[in-house]
């Protein structure tokens, strides 16, 4: 496997600076302020993406429109994770049509994870005449280029080569407004989970350098970002590919050595890479958030197994029992898929009896669904979907108690939280945990970590009021 990082060279970032300029110049020149729109779907990687997607629209000069009516660019940045993501998109492409007869000069992209599928742009090349330029993960650095070509001839344009992958450091970024970030630390994965698209579509792991991380996230912290999310398909392999001797948990502990009063956290965790020393790390640093997600999938060895996962129930339960016996208020999360191809009845039973035995916080359940050129998909499935179904309700009723239960036993704790914004003259906030509270307070306190006392509760977010003998930045008097 090719180990070594490919990092685009900044002379060829600079090409797609010059680009931006000549395209900023041709709107200024026909006196045009062009609107933007970019649609995410996916995960946080997507949403990462999307972020330099519209850092690059921004410095060719386009500001962002709340939606595709009128846009001159629309990108529908895609996700391939299930079949239903992809209808989604593909529903949402065809009805772009109509948008693009009431508005002729729209250009329309589409980049993302469904990009990185022959087949996928084999379609829209040929049925979805109306989009302009296809581009897959790997090529997103190149964007202005692209746009440029499209805005300059008018023909549609396929950037879908694919590569092991690469870095590209110092793309402008837009982000929203807010107290929390995202920050990339590693692309792609070289996992291959027997049901899971993503290593082919994003390429093989590389992370990206620990002082280009740490430089991000002093200017993010220099900038109010009080809530770091270090994002990856696996950050614990992070620093393998590198050969600089920093593994995650180093680059965790140097991270919250940085002066400041912030959260940070991490996602995706793979549990045959989370070692002792990160529990450990986690465990030491006040700043690195008491919140792991860790997707455990099944609870049956053999699908397991069958889903290349490398590691038994019994090593994932003794991970989450060391996980808590250093930090006893570890707020744990996970992913489960039910109904794997040949996945029995009494096998799906084992994922129930593990996530009564764990109880998690809060869990995402999936509905298998093939991939195609995974080798999944080419198992034998004979369970029928409504059979799926049926599992697949008992799963969320298990977990949709235990989530009632553990919220519950939060009722008139008091808690530390940051305060994120407003939702029906509500202020909503995070708890170290990443556990949503709700309660009534002044707008000035977003951004603040206050202290709530938990008043209520439900299946998914926590009620609070601020406590009386507290000044409204969360200092008890
Ligand atoms: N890298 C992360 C997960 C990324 S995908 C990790 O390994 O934890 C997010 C979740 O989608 C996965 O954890 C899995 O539960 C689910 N998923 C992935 N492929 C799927 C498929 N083909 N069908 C159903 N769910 C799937
Ligand atoms: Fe997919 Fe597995 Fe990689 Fe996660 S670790 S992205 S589930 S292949
Ligand atoms: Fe989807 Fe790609 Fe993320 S497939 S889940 S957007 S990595």
């Amino acid at each position: 496997m090719d180990t070594k990082t490919t990092t685009i060279s900044q002379e060829a970032l600079a090409e797609q600076a010059a680009y931006c300029r000549e395209i900023r110049a041709y709107w200024e020149a026909s006196g045009i302020t062009p609107r933007a729109f970019v649609d995410t779907y996916g995960c946080q990687q997507n949403e990462a993406d999307s972020e330099k997607i519209r850092g690059m629209l921004a410095q060719c000069g386009y500001v962002m429109a709340e939606d595709e009516e009128g846009a001159d660019v629309i990108v529908l940045n895609t996700c391939a994770i299930r079949e239903h993501a992809e209808q989604r998109v593909y529903g949402n492409v065809g009805a772009l049509v109509h948008t693009k007869r009431r508005h002729p000069g729209q250009k329309i992209f589409l980049c993302g994870c469904m990009m990185g599928q022959e087949h996928v742009v084999k379609k829209i090349r040929e049925s979805y005449r109306h989009v302009d330029g296809v581009f897959n993960p790997h090529q997103l650095w190149r964007f202005p280029e692209l746009l440029k070509s499209v805005l300059d001839n008018g023909k549609r344009i396929f950037a879908t080569e694919d590569s092991p992958g690469s870095i590209a450091e110092g793309l402008p970024l837009q982000r929203k407004a807010g107290v929390k970030a995202w920050v990339s630390i590693m692309y792609g994965c070289n996992n291959f989970c027997s049901y899971c698209i993503v290593p082919y579509v994003r390429g093989r792991e590389r992370s990206r350098k620990p002082e280009d991380i740490l430089a991000e996230v002093r200017d993010l912290l220099a900038h109010g970002i009080r809530d770091i999310t270090l994002l990856g398909q696996n950050v614990n392999s992070y620093g393998k590919d590198l050969g600089l001797g920093v593994d995650f948990a180093d680059l965790l502990a140097r991270i919250a050595a940085l002066p400041g009063d912030f959260w940070l956290r991490f996602m995706t965790s793979h549990p045959k890479d989370a070692t002792k020393k990160l529990f450990d790390t986690m465990a030491a640093s006040p700043k690195i958030a008491k919140q792991f997600h860790l997707p455990v999938q099944s609870g049956n060895d053999r699908v397991l197994k069958e889903m290349n996962r490398r590691y038994t129930r019994a090593q994932y339960l003794s991970l989450v029992d060391y996980g808590r016996q250093v930090m006893p208020e570890l707020v744990l999360t996970s992913d489960i898929i039910v109904g794997f191809p040949g996945e029995t009845e009494a096998e799906f039973e084992d994922t129930l009896s593990l996530i009564e035995q764990v109880r998690y916080d809060a869990l995402f359940t999936f509905i298998y669904s093939p991939r195609k050129g995974t080798p999944a998909a080419t198992m034998p499935d004979p369970v029928s979907r409504q059979e799926k179904n049926r599992w697949f309700d008992r799963l969320v009723a298990a977990q949709n108690r235990i989530s009632e239960e553990i919220h519950r036993s939060y009722e008139g704790k008091t808690m530390r939280v940051l305060v994120d914004g407003t939702e029906d003259g509500l202020l909503t906030a995070r708890t170290e945990g990443g556990r949503l509270v709700r309660f009534s307070g002044d707008e000035s306190l977003v951004g603040q970590f206050v202290l709530v006392e938990i008043t209520g509760h439900t299946t998914w977010s926590l009620e609070g009021r601020l406590p009386e003998n507290c000044d409204c930045h969360g200092n008890l008097l």
